[in-house]
């Protein structure tokens, strides 16, 4: 029996995107605005700082195991039981947590094409078969995916808005899809951008759905400013979370984190700022997009994906933007070698990046 398993061999990691110090290192570059990795531009909410601040003192002391602060202030806001709600080390610690805790050798998980990559990851991780439907005009095709259901599915991965397209699906797509779905399968929808998307019309809100087999995950990550404290959280059965929580790291998340997020949480001028420079920063793309004739997707989130002919063209416009001092993100590894996702920043960075791609282009 070879040490490592052949899934973990054959594996192709999630690479983030490049960081700033590592890029003004390699091309001695003294100004870089990154749009790479669809992070809060506006900084950390203040209230959060104080609440980490005021935490650093008792970091000698574990963290509470059930985050029981932050998980009924969470439970308060969304009308819902404590035994109901599940914190872990951001989204993705809970998508880990989700694949320990259910997943059997032998079964298959449902996801896309030009999806959100860590869930593969983590389902490869496993040695699972992964089912992955093609995207229908840059969306998901939520029929197609209940159209693979099979005996062995036990997991659908729905990421609502999506990453890296920013499409969503629609109210009637997804009640028509769940009626497809058995009890036995169950549906992750990651709502990570879900505050950038709630307004409009037609987007699902999964929680007026209150399903027993859908798992809720939200983040405080983007619109809330903390991705790198790692805080996510999620809302499901109470009997999914009981099992959830025999599984999970004992101690995740750490201390800062879940203080941090109790006091981000109440920080609603921080969370209106953000939405505020989101909107005026979206549009500002679409419209810079308009006028050089860069095809671009409708966003749900704080960022907006561009579509061009070919690869090559991405590959020329993502080094020649690097060498300007401007990263964004080609989605070759997203399975969308055409495009690069632009996260949305301050004014001014958002100012830079316009004058930049209109000199490469
Ligand atoms: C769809 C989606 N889910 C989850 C995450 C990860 O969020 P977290 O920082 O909470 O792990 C991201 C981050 O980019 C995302 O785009």
């Amino acid at each position: 029996m070879p040490l490592v398993p052949q899934h973990i061999k054959d594996l192709r990691p999630y690479k983030p995107g490049k960081s700033i110090e590592e890029l003004k290192r390699e091309l001695g570059l003294s100004k870089i605005v990154k749009l790479a990795s669809n992070e809060n531009p506006i900084g950390v909410s203040p209230l959060a700082l104080q609440a980490m601040h005021k935490a650093l003192t008792t970091v000698n002391r574990y963290p509470s195991p059930d985050a029981y602060e932050l998980r009924r202030a969470l439970a308060a806001k969304y009308d819902v039981k404590i035994e109901n709600v599940f914190t872990g080390n951001g989204s993705e610690g809970i998508i880990a947590a989700i694949m320990r805790t259910f997943l059997l050798d032998d079964e298959e998980a449902i996801t896309s094409h030009g999806s959100f990559v860590t869930f593969d990851v983590q389902a490869q991780s496993r040695g699972i078969k992964v089912i992955r439907t093609p995207l229908k005009d840059y969306r998901l095709d939520l029929q197609a995916m209940a159209e693979r259901i099979t005996p062995k599915t036990k997991i659908i991965y729905l990421a609502n808005p999506n990453n890296p397209t920013g499409t969503i699906f629609t109210v009637s797509e997804f009640q028509n899809f769940i009626k497809k779905v058995p009890e036995r399968v169950l549906v992750i929808l990651d709502e990570a951008y879900f505050e950038f998307a709630h307004d409009a019309p037609t987007y699902p809100d999964s929680m007026q759905y209150r399903l027993d087999n859908v798992i809720t995950l939200r983040t405080f990550s983007k619109a809330y400013g903390l991705a790198g404290v790692r805080i996510g959280y999620g809302f499901a059965h109470e009997e999914l979370i009981a099992n959830l929580m025999k599984i999970k790291l004992t101690f995740e998340p750490n201390t800062l984190a879940q203080m941090a997020a109790v006091a981000a949480m109440e920080d609603a001028d921080f969370l209106e700022q953000t939405l505020h420079n989101n909107r005026i920063g979206k549009q500002f793309l679409y419209d810079l997009f308009k006028k050089v004739g860069v095809q671009y997707l409708e966003s749900y989130t704080n960022f907006v994906t561009i579509v061009f002919e070919s690869e090559k063209r991405v590959n020329t416009l993502f080094e020649k933007l690097l060498k300007e001092g401007v990263i964004v993100r080609p989605l070759k590894s997203f399975g969308l070698p055409n495009c690069i996702r632009v996260s949305i920043g301050l004014p001014e960075e958002n100012e830079f990046f316009a004058q930049k791609l209109k000199k490469v282009l």
